[in-house]
């Protein structure tokens, strides 16, 4: 890919520096705190940080869906719940990127409503600045994204494609062309299989 963003050393630096901001937010939590990471964008960046965190945690994860391609969808669907109980536990919600904000705004007021948690501190590898709809606090930011270029890579993907690239890119139009015609192709097989089988 052309347009590297972060680079693996620059992903390392981002991981350690917010590790350590949250290492010291959590010093004198009553109850051990909750890291929740938001399938599937953020598996790599959750690695990442509570690799280098020492706080006492827990680990969990949620899955939401709102985006088609490249574009959302603006509907927040839910694909799997917490397994965790975080009531009067601080959670550390870890996202890849904040981009509407429409499933940062949904999956708070989700957690909110449902297990009340003492407190929700959202930490976001990527923030598309430019393209919010709905207000969201974050709590810390690895980069802030000067323009809309959609972004591929450590954890995040362009139709399933491309989240395990050790880096971030920005996707060029030739890019996306070419995984378009990879993807189409992975899909069709996959059909391909259901279909026969059925007819056994
Ligand atoms: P939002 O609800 O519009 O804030 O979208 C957030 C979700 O959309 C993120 O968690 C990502 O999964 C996905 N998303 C938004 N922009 C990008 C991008 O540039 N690359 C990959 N995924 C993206
Ligand atoms: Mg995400």
């Amino acid at each position: 890919m052309k347009n590297i963003l972060l680079s693996s050393k620059d992903l390392d630096k981002i991981c350690r520096d917010i590790a350590k901001k949250l290492d010291k937010e959590l010093k004198n939590e009553e109850n051990i705190p909750v890291v929740v990471g938001v399938m599937k964008g953020s598996l790599n960046f959750m690695m990442g940080l509570t690799e280098h965190m020492k706080t006492d945690l827990y680990t969990d994860f949620i899955q939401i869906s709102s985006y088609s391609g490249t574009e959302t969808t603006g509907k927040v669907v839910m694909k799997k719940d917490l397994s965790f109980n975080i009531e009067n536990r601080t959670v550390v919600l870890v996202e890849d990127i904040i981009d509407t904000g429409i499933s940062m705004h949904f999956l708070i007021k989700f957690l909110k409503d449902h297990y009340h948690p003492k407190r929700i501190l959202l930490v976001t590898l990527l923030d598309k600045v430019c393209r919010r709809k709905l207000n969201v606090h974050i709590d810390y930011t690895g980069k802030v994204l000067k323009n809309d270029a959609f972004v591929l890579g450590y954890g995040l993907d362009y139709k399933e494609f491309g989240r395990n690239l050790p880096y971030v890119c920005a996707l060029t139009k030739q890019e996306i062309k070419m995984i378009d015609e990879k993807t189409s192709e992975k899909i069709a097989s996959y059909a391909h299989t259901i279909k026969s089988k059925r007819h056994r």
